[in-house]
């Protein structure tokens, strides 16, 4: 973790205090209100349960300050994705997506801008770079890519991007804020599914999208207070709770995933592994210049898909389960989906299990599957 990283991870944990008068409650209280007490002019005041919320504050705090930006709560990712193309696009715009990213982003573009006469391109993350972005009004990034884990180089498309007139976003779900932080390389916009590490409890969907953009806050802010596209308060609780040991947790699945890449690298069963940290993956160098760990998603191929659902089902610490992030190692077999990955490729998602337990169980579970 960079120094920076640390002092704000160390800030965090007294980040309520700083706020705190005499007889207040040291842990977050859960406000659920859908309106509040307002005799005479509302300015200055909470008005209602749509417009804003204290428990939906105080984990905008806390996302703020990791992100060294101001955010914008939603209630799921895919959410706070919307609110940046709602908020920031029009008829007879463009954009650029990965055509290798998370595949809800690709469904809803389709789906709900092309009517509304938006194009989108696709181009493969690794090359992101190729064929320039003139025309584009909006750049969307994700890097790495869910599932097949291909980097770009954030700086650069943020560099180009934004000389070609373009807006930058990028979808920061697979590192969150300590493993990497796309503002500080130059992107406009972070959008991010809190629905994973940031909450790592798999019991809430949470998003958030994040900005040192004044105009482009003000933007998402009123299209969630227009669409009702808002978190719930008893959500943004479990995900303050949640943030509170992300940086603990997300230390502890990165270490995790490092040993457990390279050891899935060197067994005779797997034929290939992609991980941003194992020194022969095409984007290792990347990797190292612009993320402070490799994350903790791993993406691995078995013979088939046969042998991919028997090692899946067959492993006592792997949870059969789509998401990623939470307490649990899971994972899962992407073509299920519909993801251009081989029918063998399996999205393994390292949790905070005792790592040398966790590599006995998946190291029985690679000899039993066949
Ligand atoms: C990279 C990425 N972005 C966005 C999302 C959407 O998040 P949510 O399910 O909270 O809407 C996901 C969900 O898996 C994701 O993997």
């Amino acid at each position: 973790m960079t120094d920076s990283m640390a002092a704000r991870a160390a800030r965090h944990a007294h980040l309520r205090r700083e706020k705190l008068a005499k007889g207040d409650p040291v842990a977050l209280p859960l406000t659920m209100t859908s309106t509040f007490n307002l005799p005479g002019s509302p300015a200055g005041f909470s008005q209602y349960g749509r417009f804003d919320n204290p428990t939906w504050d105080a984990v905008e705090h806390v996302l703020g300050h990791l992100e060294n930006a101001t955010c914008v709560a939603f209630p799921s990712g895919m959410a706070a994705i919307a609110a940046v193309f709602f908020a920031t696009l029009k008829a007879g715009d463009r954009i650029l997506l990965p055509s290798d990213g998370y595949y809800t982003t690709r469904v809803l573009t389709e789906r709900f801008l092309t009517p509304m006469g938006i194009a989108y391109d696709l181009r493969p993350t690794a090359s992101y770079l190729d064929g320039g972005f003139a025309g584009y009004r909006l750049v969307f990034v994700e890097s790495p890519a869910n599932p097949g884990l291909d980097l770009c180089d954030i700086a650069a498309v943020a560099a180009a991007a934004q000389a070609a007139g373009a807006l930058v976003v990028a979808d920061n779900t697979t590192m969150t804020p300590y493993g990497q932080r796309p503002l500080d390389l130059g992107a406009d916009i972070v959008v991010a599914a809190d629905t994973k590490a940031p909450n790592g409890h798999s019991d809430a969907l949470f998003g958030h999208v994040a900005s040192r953009d004044a105009g482009m806050v003000s933007a998402v802010r009123d299209w969630r207070k227009l669409s009702g596209s808002i978190p719930g308060p008893f959500e943004a609780w479990l995900v303050h709770r949640g943030l509170e040991t992300l940086e603990l947790r997300f230390d502890r699945m990165c270490s995790s995933a490092e040993t457990i890449a390279r050891r899935l690298a060197g067994h005779p069963k797997v034929l290939s592994v992609r991980f941003p940290g194992l020194e022969g993956d095409p984007s290792h160098n990347l990797a190292k210049a612009q993320m402070d760990r490799f994350g903790f998603l791993i993406g691995l191929t078995l013979a088939s898909e046969e042998q991919a659902e028997a090692f899946i089902d067959s492993c006592a610490l792997i949870l059969p389960a789509t998401s990623f992030g939470g307490l649990h190692t899971s994972a899962e077999r992407r073509a299920r989906w519909g993801d251009a990955v081989a029918p063998g490729f399996i999205r393994l998602a390292i949790g905070c299990e005792p790592v040398e337990e966790l590599w006995k169980a998946i190291d029985a579970a690679l000899a039993a599957a066949s």
